[in-house]
């Protein structure tokens, strides 16, 4: 496909310039004005119905967050800043819904933990497809176009969990979406981690040795279904991970490390990466197959690496690499097919396992708010923020000053194991606020993710509601959105919050007090 393109544009400028050596010749204009309605035609169709050799910018949209924007303010906030193209973790059919009609390209996902029934049966892979699926392909549905089957299944941490299920898996989808003539219009995928491959020089790239046979199979059936190799490449980890890791290769900026690799010399870590994949899959026959990008970017809070200066530049230098088209040494003028930004917005109740940078990867906050200027490229200017976000009333819950607060390591304990306190935590934009200001931050956290319900801020007395915003520099004190868990049933807070598991338990305990004493007394 990117061959066809790449002779259509040289015939294109041929064309243009026999036009021009035509403007010489006077009195033909009719000829001129053929050539002229000829060479835009050519243009128009050049330019929209092939897939051009340009990549297009799409981002991730995850919903692991105690505080959910509404699926149909996520698809406005999409839309404002022209973003046409996202990718899901799942099917979640709110998400689904809102998508609807907003002609947005859509990469659904099956998580790995459905991987094992998918490959077990097709009777459960149909069923998956025409619920998550077919239903939606219609006129004003939702534009799915792909299926991220599992999400990088062959982690290494994962040690082969979920490898034996994933070739079943795409053969019964597959069948599945044929059975319903779908097959040539959304396309299989499987988003690997970049761990899925190793080199030391980007020419040596090679599959991990336990994984060269599953890839010799997933190679060919994406090959023979016209689907893209999708992986995901994280400079941020590399750097992280590794103290001897040039910082500034990381970045698109210029290195004073680049990586010479026999004719070829790389100066940046996303060339480097990228290659390896190149000639990893060139091992295995498949050397020109397209690859997209699932997941690329930076996160802004929880580790010294990961700041709002890093973040944007960043993304500014990825956006300005790929849509310069330059390509890679080893694949010149072949941008990726499709680069998903991870992510869309910050996600507040991910597992912090892989680090406290973990819930801070969006481009938004996580009430969908730019966290810093950036151009995506897309025609749009800045960013735009999401509008008409629901939020709770304007109050924090905060450490009583005229309380004794020895006591409130437990307190802080239960508060931070269930709401976000990666912010306070070394490299985070709280770590500077002192130590009550950490009680404080860590007692809002709570109180927010409890809808603000009043007892939350009690802490035996050491909480306090206050009215005034706590937030201090760079450190912001959040006030959550209306969960749009409850808000279907009822838009209003207070009634939300009643149902919460929390307040149950203390009407339970306010019945028992009550049951008591009117037994005593009687
Ligand atoms: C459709 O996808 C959703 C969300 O991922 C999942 O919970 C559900 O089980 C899927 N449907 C079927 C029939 O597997
Ligand atoms: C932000 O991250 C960059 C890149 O790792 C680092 O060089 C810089 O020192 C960080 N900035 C701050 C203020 O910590
Ligand atoms: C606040 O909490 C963070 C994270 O636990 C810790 O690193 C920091 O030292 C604390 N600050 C004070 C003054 O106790």
């Amino acid at each position: 496909m990117i061959k066809e393109v790449v002779v259509l544009q040289k015939w294109t400028w041929a064309f243009t310039f026999t036009f021009s050596s035509d403007k010489m010749l006077q009195g033909r204009f009719r000829l001129r004005i053929l050539s002229a309605v000829l060479l835009s035609l050519i243009v128009i169709v050049g330019w929209s119905s092939v897939p051009v050799a340009e990549s297009a910018l799409g981002v991730n949209w995850g919903t692991v967050s105690f505080h959910k924007l509404k699926p149909s303010t996520v698809v406005d906030l999409l839309q404002d800043n022209k973003i046409s193209k996202v990718k899901l973790f799942d099917a979640d059919p709110d998400s689904l819904q809102a998508l609807m009609g907003s002609g947005i390209q859509v990469m659904i996902g099956v998580p790995n933990e459905m991987l094992a029934a998918l490959s077990s049966s097709t009777a459960a892979s149909d069923s998956w497809v025409r619920q998550n699926v077919s239903r939606y392909m219609r006129k004003n549905g939702v534009d799915i176009r792909y299926i991220a089957v599992g999400n990088e299944p062959f982690l290494s941490s994962y040690s082969g969990q979920f490898q034996s299920y994933v070739m079943p898996a795409l053969l019964n989808l597959q069948q599945s979406l044929a059975k319903v003539n779908l097959a040539s219009y959304v396309k299989l995928v499987v988003p690997c981690n970049a761990d899925a491959y190793e080199s030391s020089l980007p020419s040596q790239g090679a599959f991990r040795p336990e994984l060269t046979q599953i890839m010799t199979q997933l190679v060919s059936f994406l090959n023979s279904n016209g689907s893209p190799f999708v992986v995901n490449i994280y400079p941020f980890l590399s750097l992280y991970g590794s103290s001897d890791f040039p910082q500034d290769y990381a970045f698109f900026e210029g290195t004073s490390h680049p990586v010479t690799d026999g004719s070829n010399v790389y100066y940046n870590a996303f060339d480097g990466n990228f290659d390896t994949l190149v000639a990893a899959l060139s091992k295995l026959g498949y050397g020109q197959m397209p690859i997209a990008i699932g997941e690329i970017g930076w996160p802004t809070d929880g580790a010294i690496s990961g700041n709002l200066t890093a973040a944007r530049v960043f993304n500014r230098g990825l956006i300005n690499h790929v849509l310069s088209n330059k390509g890679t040494p080893l694949r010149p003028g072949v941008p990726p097919l499709d680069v998903y930004l991870f992510s869309l917005l910050d996600e507040g109740a991910k597992s912090t396992l892989p680090g406290n940078f973990e819930r801070h990867w969006g481009i938004f906050s996580f009430d969908g708010q730019a966290k810093y200027p950036l151009n995506l490229g897309l025609g749009g200017r800045g960013l735009k923020n999401a509008r008409k976000v629901e939020y709770l009333p304007s109050r924090w819950c905060v450490a009583n000053p005229s309380r004794d607060l020895s006591d409130v390591a437990n307190h802080m304990k239960l508060a931070c194991g269930v709401a976000d306190c990666t912010t306070l935590t070394y490299g985070g934009s709280c770590n500077g606020i002192g130590a009550k200001g950490n009680i404080s931050y860590a007692f809002n956290s709570y109180y927010q993710l409890q809808m603000q319900n009043e007892r939350s801020c009690d802490f035996d007395g050491l909480g306090m509601v206050t009215f005034l915003d706590p937030s201090i520099g760079e450190c912001r004190f959040l006030v959550g959105v209306t969960d749009t868990r409850s808000s279907s049933s009822s838009s209003s807070s207070s009634s939300s919050s009643s149902s919460s598991p929390e307040y149950r338990r203390w009407v339970i305990v306010w019945m028992l007090i009550a049951w008591r004493v009117w037994f005593f007394v009687l």
